[in-house]
């Protein structure tokens, strides 16, 4: 590794830098040229690798902790300086991390928001998959998504038990690692668009986002009461993590079609999102699939504690036997 002293950017990001993965000026004057054969240290510690992903507010880089030798991941916040709700819910999405401490939740090491030019997350790596990419291969032994299924609520749990809703719960934003035993470890993460169930807790510095009736989240993994612009509760998380189960047993989503509109309409069909017709699924499973995503909150288990109840009436080794 070559260490170079900062060469005063401009700050400048061209297009094809971006392909690249090259970030200039993320932080006062440094440069960093992740693939390139010379390459400087981003805040004085961080050799920046891929790129992982970008979204409309916020740019991913693998990167690597040089003194600790660890693997982290730098998200950095893309908003302009006076995008007021993008860089509002950042910085929640750095403080609902800070919150919680669950094995199946990725863990943020560090936030730097203040004096820097572009303000970032520091998250550990996670080395393996999206569920999207996994559920790609095709569906999912019942077995393992019973196991899984019961990751994602044990981290949700201590979510809600925080007071939080996660309200972009999808494919997307789960990952699938392997623990030392090799087992499939489930780690939720994005946290970019979460709120708290009953607002901020009062006399601590959260600011509102003033987004009255304003609509946040995926369609596709959405519950109906979110897409009317009702306020998400603990049992909108349930609702996805119904489609999530069941998109895991059968490889297809519950909504078929790709735009907005069309997704929506079935959201809105008074019918049950999931019928008995898959073949091949063990009927309690369907059963929990079709309880979890009832258009109607009420209708729903209660909470992550009763789904995992529903959960454990079923024997994942005897599932895949
Ligand atoms: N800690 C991580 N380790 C490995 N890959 C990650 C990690 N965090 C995010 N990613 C990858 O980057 C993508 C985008 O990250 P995410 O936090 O969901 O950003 P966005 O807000 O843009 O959706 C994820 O879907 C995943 O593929
Ligand atoms: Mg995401």
């Amino acid at each position: 590794m070559l260490i170079l002293p900062p060469p005063g950017g401009d700050g400048h990001r061209t297009p094809s830098d971006h392909k690249r993965g090259v970030m200039h000026d993320v932080q006062g004057g440094e440069t960093v040229s992740p693939k390139g054969r010379q390459s400087a240290l981003f805040d004085k510690r961080y050799q920046i690798a891929d790129k992982l992903g970008q979204g409309p507010y916020s740019v991913l880089f693998k990167a690597l902790h040089v003194e600790m030798n660890r693997q982290v991941v730098l998200k950095f916040l893309t908003a302009a300086a006076h995008d007021r709700n993008p860089r509002e819910r950042f910085r929640r999405e750095a403080r609902f991390l800070s919150l919680l401490s669950h094995p199946n939740t990725m863990a943020i090491y560090d936030f730097r928001w203040e004096n820097v030019a572009r303000p970032f997350i520091v998250t550990e790596y996670i080395e393996g998959q999206t569920l999207t990419a996994l559920i790609e291969q095709g569906p999912l032994s019942p077995g393992r998504v019973v196991r899984l299924t019961r990751q994602l609520l044990a981290g949700l749990e201590e979510v809600h038990a925080r007071g939080l809703v996660h309200r972009d719960l999808k494919p997307d934003n789960i990952m699938i690692t392997k623990d030392p035993n090799g087992d499939d470890l489930i780690k939720i993460l994005d946290f970019g668009i979460a709120s708290f169930i009953d607002g901020p807790p009062p006399g601590q510095p959260w600011q509102t986002i003033t987004t009255p009736g304003q609509i946040v989240g995926t369609p596709r993994y959405m519950a109906p009461e979110q897409l009317v612009g009702e306020p998400a509760s603990t049992a909108s998380d349930l609702f996805s993590i119904g489609l999530i189960f069941f998109e895991m047993l059968t490889g297809r989503r519950a909504f078929a079609g790709e735009s907005p509109d069309a997704i929506m309409a079935q959201q809105f069909d008074p019918a049950p999102v999931l019928n008995h017709d898959e073949r091949d699924i063990h009927p309690m499973l369907i059963e929990i699939a079709r309880l979890a995503t009832c258009k109607d909150p009420e209708g729903r288990m209660t909470d992550c504690e009763e789904f995992l109840m529903y959960l454990q009436g079923v024997d994942p080794d005897q599932l895949d036997g």
